[in-house]
């Protein structure tokens, strides 16, 4: 059986990836991040993916080649094909990532949406481990992606971070990179993530949030301020959780 898988995470400021140890669900090496390039086509991005998987490769002479590879987008796939592009470049919709990522890398790659990713994470070895029922982790990011963890199975391309509240699309209004835009206090953003997580929690009644992206680990700064029903805690995995996950799915695991 696989021991390691390589995880690659396209995020909208970084491409991400590192060599992960499956049984520790941990990253196994140093993270490599080259700057997303603009524009951000699927072409541009492969060669980065491709530069990324090489350097992570070169960094880990003793495990073999041929490892299997994941990678995630920030964006609805199904079945390797991404069908949206909110924080991409537009041309991303209707590609066939996963056929022009495994050309480029000379491997096959399995793709997945990126929050979907960190919920596989969570659900093997963080936050949602577990748990019964309902878990929504949502990342906070450039946008605001989801994973529906339902008794232990996902369920893919969820996209809360598209509901429409108040007339705005909630990532416009809450997420991480909106704070930093707008430079909101700690305060004045965890207002907006009220209402937001105030919403999901009416519309689905979740047993546990998990929150992930790179701004969870300062969730202390925010999360006492929300107050909600259901239980809301950051991701164990922080912002490794995209890479990891999109490594044990690579590996079938
Ligand atoms: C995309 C999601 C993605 C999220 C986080 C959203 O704009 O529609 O697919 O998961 O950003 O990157």
């Amino acid at each position: 059986m696989t021991t390691h898988a390589i995880g690659v995470d396209i995020g909208g400021s970084g491409v991400k990836g590192a060599l992960v140890d499956l049984t520790a669900g941990e990253l196994a090496g140093d993270r490599v991040r080259i700057p997303t390039p603009r524009p951000s086509t699927p072409e541009a991005i492969a060669d980065t993916v491709a530069e990324v998987v090489d350097a992570v490769r070169r960094a880990a002479p003793q495990v073999p080649a041929g490892l299997p590879v994941g990678v995630t987008v920030p964006g609805v796939v199904v079945r390797g094909t991404v069908l949206s592009a909110a924080n991409i470049d537009p041309s991303w919709v209707g590609t066939d990532a996963a056929t022009l990522f495994g050309e480029r890398l000379g491997t096959r790659v399995a793709l997945l949406n990126d929050a979907d990713a960190a919920g596989v994470a969570e659900l093997r070895h963080g936050a949602a481990k577990g748990v019964d029922g309902l878990v929504i982790l949502t990342t906070l990011g450039t946008g605001i992606g989801s994973a529906f963890l339902h008794d232990g199975v996902l369920v893919p391309n969820s996209e809360l971070g598209h509901l429409v509240i108040d007339g705005a699309v909630a990532e416009s209004r809450a997420a991480a990179s909106v704070r930093e835009a707008e430079g909101l206090s700690w305060s004045e953003w965890a207002a907006r993530l009220q209402r937001y997580y105030a919403h999901v929690e009416r519309l689905f009644t979740p047993d546990l949030f998990v929150v992930g992206g790179g701004v969870s680990k300062h969730a202390d700064k925010y999360l006492p301020l929300l107050d909600l029903r259901t239980p809301i805690v950051p991701a164990a995995r922080r912002n490794r959780a995209g890479i990891i996950g999109a490594a044990t799915v690579a590996a079938g695991d």
